[in-house]
């Protein structure tokens, strides 16, 4: 049996005409981290306070290690959890911060000297050890609040959002001290953002929701490559992918602009019988600018010229109108374009994907 299992979770909070989460169905392995991602009110807080025990669980049934906890106490859930908007004490010291919530649940002074001592080892604090969190920087307070959360030793670890008052430069370390951390100790960890590459670099698998419902569960490259629908592909991936209305006749694709482009057999041939109207969608990277691949598709080569040009140092994304949809390339930084220069491109065939236009459900 999984670590942690959800078996059709709802949740609908009093007074309210809709459920916030519906028919969650999960089930996590012991050790793993877990990303919860999505747009903001798709009900990742919820369910997360769900398994911590803050919320009710309106349906269904919550597991923890084989036991059903949906009417268990949250202090006996075995749950440590690390909120967006952690209150340090402001006249505790690091240490005592850290300490307090041992000393809470009446541990021996011996050990709470222990943990406290390796949790300020491991998160890198022994020299603040004794200032108080006014002194410290945003990333160092965010540290102190992960190491009262890892002493509690629990088997689970909930974090809501920790990083997102940091700026971009400490959310990229923090993001990395997490992830070393996970590593060391080897607890199950469900982490909540929406922010998509928190989500593809720190988990194992990502869940990935939108109006309380799960949309998509996979490893990170799995969401990204075979995403199930139009929400997941253009969720996930900065730029977010391109998408186009098209309507296929045989091999050709017609574009709304009227431009038009032959597909391969290889690429028809997954297609399910499939004709007609449908969602087309091509992530920037998989839009090419170089001489060999215009060379290689040089039948279905096109031209745009550049509205708008990001350079970004390690690569630039250029901003173009093709098939009637804003269209953005992702090139190499040594294929410089700038406003207004004309450019020949290619969509690579075998990157394409195929959505439903009615359901948006990912055919290839
Ligand atoms: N206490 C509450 N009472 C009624 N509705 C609530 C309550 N808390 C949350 N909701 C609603 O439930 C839905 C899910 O909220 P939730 O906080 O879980 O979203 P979230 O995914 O964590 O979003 P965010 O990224 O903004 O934190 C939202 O529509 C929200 O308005
Ligand atoms: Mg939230």
């Amino acid at each position: 049996m999984s670590f942690i299992e959800f078996k059709n979770i709802e949740k609908q909070y009093p007074g309210a005409d809709k459920k916030s989460v519906t028919d969650f169905n999960l089930e996590i392995n012991e050790g793993e981290f877990i990303a919860f991602v999505g747009p903001s009110g798709c009900g990742k807080s919820t369910t997360l306070r769900m398994i911590a025990g803050f919320e009710d669980i309106t349906g269904g049934e919550l597991y923890i290690d084989g036991k059903k906890v949906n009417d268990v106490l949250p202090r006996d859930r075995g749950i440590a959890m690390v909120f967006q908007n952690y209150a340090l004490y402001p006249h505790m010291t690091v240490e005592k911060n850290i300490s307090y919530g041992l000393k809470n649940m009446k541990v021996p002074a011996d050990e709470i000297k222990r943990k406290t001592d390796w949790a300020i080892n491991i998160l890198g604090l022994e020299e603040y050890r004794n200032r108080k969190p006014k002194n410290l920087s945003g990333g160092q307070r965010q540290r102190v609040a992960l190491g009262r959360a890892i002493v509690k030793n629990q088997k689970v670890f909930l974090m809501d959002e920790p990083l997102s008052n940091l700026d971009a430069k400490l959310r990229v370390s923090m993001r990395n001290e997490i992830s070393k951390l996970h590593r060391e100790l080897g607890s199950t960890t469900i982490y909540v953002t929406h922010d998509q590459v928190e989500a593809m670099t720190m988990a194992d698998r990502i869940v990935i929701m939108r109006n309380g419902v799960i949309q998509q569960v996979g490893k990170p490259m799995e969401l990204y490559e075979h995403p199930a629908n139009k929400f997941v592909a253009g969720f996930i991936g900065s730029p977010q992918m391109n998408f186009y209305d098209i309507i296929l006749k045989g091999n050709i694709i017609t574009f709304a602009d009227g431009n038009t482009m032959k597909l391969p057999d290889s690429v028809i041939f997954k297609l399910p019988a499939q004709q007609g109207e449908m969602i087309l969608g091509i992530r920037g990277e998989d839009i090419k600018l170089d001489q060999q691949n215009l060379d290689v598709f040089s039948e279905n080569k096109h031209s745009a010229v550049i509205e708008n040009a990001e350079v970004m140092g390690n690569e630039n994304n250029l901003y173009f109108t093709f098939g009637g949809s804003q269209t953005i390339a992702r090139v190499s930084k040594y294929e410089i374009s700038g406003i207004g220069d004309k450019i020949d491109f290619v969509f690579n065939p075998a990157k394409l994907h195929f959505f439903d236009k009615n359901t948006e459900v990912r055919y290839v």
